[in-house]
Formats: structure tokens, sequence, C-alpha cells
């Protein structure tokens, strides 16, 4: 079996059914990863634990240290990771609490270290992005969901935003005309330096309310924290199905 590590998001800064063996804190060439990574068993299987917005949840989505989180990952030896991501729904499908796999991605956020081939005395990389997730390991989680008592959109693609403010009526019927399905704000440049350091990367996307002006009124955070509850509860059950197939 490959190594493979879990990033959790908004709703996931750890994971009850884990079994902890031990923790780690790693320093990379970037500086600290969100938080010390986590090492343990989920139905038996040894993971990989880490929590993007550190244990406290408090590094916002814009200050997250990607390349020191990819960087601490690879150093210890992970090849695939699954990233659990909170999400505003843009189409029909997407509604609060769904489960989504996204196969393409759209990046709207800015000013971020977005890349380990920085320039200096390296030589220019330009790295393929056609299909910026793993697709084997998007299998693995669509065959994972196969049987579950609830759904897991196969599809979908993810516009990934700045933040940390949520978006405007407006800046969502753009991207739904660019073809969005989803928004959040952390899918980049993560998806972009796992290729970079040739990881197996997928997005296990949890809707968490409907993106700004999708329905009346407005969006709350007390929505948003009911609505991953539940999300977060189908994660972990996916999760503890997919470490068997992967
Ligand atoms: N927009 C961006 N990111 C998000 C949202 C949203 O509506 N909900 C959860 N993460």
């Amino acid at each position: 079996m490959r190594k493979i590590a879990f990033i959790g998001g908004t709703g996931l800064t750890s994971m009850a059914n884990l079994e902890i063996i031990r923790r780690q804190s790693i320093e990379t060439p970037y500086g600290m990863p969100s938080s010390e990574l986590t090492f343990g068993h989920l139905a038996g299987h040894d993971v990989v634990f880490l929590s993007r917005h550190g244990d406290n949840h408090t590094i916002p989505p814009h200050r997250v240290n990607y390349r020191a989180n990819l960087w601490a990952l690879h150093s210890v030896g992970v090849e695939q990771i699954i990233a659990v991501a909170a999400v505003g729904g843009i189409s029909a499908a997407m509604g609060p609490a769904q489960l989504a796999i996204p196969d393409q991605i759209i990046d709207y956020t800015h000013s971020r270290e977005a890349t380990f081939h920085d320039g200096g005395d390296q030589p220019v990389i330009h790295v393929d992005f056609s299909y910026p997730y793993s697709q084997t390991l998007r299998q693995k989680l669509l065959e994972a969901a196969q049987g579950l008592d609830f759904s897991v959109e196969a599809n979908g693609t993810y516009g990934a935003t700045q933040g940390p403010r949520l978006e405007s009526a407006a800046e969502i019927t753009r991207m739904k005309q660019d073809g969005c399905d989803l928004v959040g704000m952390t899918g980049m440049p993560e998806a972009v330096l796992a290729r970079e350091l040739e990881l197996e990367y997928t997005c296990c996307a949890v809707v968490a309310n409907w993106a700004a002006g999708c329905t009346e009124g407005i969006i709350t955070m007390a929505e948003i924290e009911q609505t991953l509850e539940l999300g977060m509860q189908r994660v972990r059950l996916l999760l503890e199905r997919v470490v068997v197939l992967v």
C-alpha cells in the first residue's frame, strides 16, 4: 500500500476515528506546516493527517503555508493525498452537505506562494496541469462511496477564491458562467504544489452552504458549522472505506 495522507480543512481539524500513534513536528525549507503531522491507523491502515488551518483553526486560507504542508508530507514518504475541503455550492446538484469529487479547477487566488519552481539558480520548469486531480484516487473515492446511504457527486469544477471573505453574488454569477460548480478558498495552490512534487492528489469537497446569491438571504457561520457537522460525518465514513482500497 502507498503511504496516504489526509489534509483536513474547516470542520475537520482532527479525526475522531483515527487511532493516533505519534505526532511529529517537521521544519521544511519553506517554514513550518500548519500543524504537526499525526501518524495513525484508520480502519487498520497507516495514514498521516495534517490540519490545514492549524489544530485550533487559526490559519486563514490566504495564510496557509501550502508549500510547507506539501513538502512536509512528501518528506515523510507520503505518495497519495486526499484533501478535504469545505466549499460553497454553485450548481444545482451541489446543495448543503453534498459530497463531491471535483475533476477540474479554476484558480482565482492571488499573492500566494504557488510554486516550488521559483527561479534562482534552478532551471525553469512548467508542470502539466491539464487534469489537476489524480484520476486513480478520484476513482477510488467514488468506488468507496458505493453502497453508502448518501450520494457523492462524481465530477465538478472547483473555483478557488482568495478569501477569507465570502464572494459577492455577482462574483458567483461570473464563476457560474466560467463553469464552476463549487467555490472554496484552499484548493489552490495546494493542488499544483502536490503535482510539482509528483504526489497523487485529489479533493473531497463538502458543501457547507449555497454560494452567495444562490438562495435568498445571506450566508451565516452558524449555517456553515451546522451543515459541516453532517458533511464531515459523511467524510469520515468515506475515508474509512477508501483506505481499504488504495
Ligand atoms: N465560498 C468560498 N469558500 C467557502 C464557501 C463559500 O461560499 N463555503 C465554504 N467555503
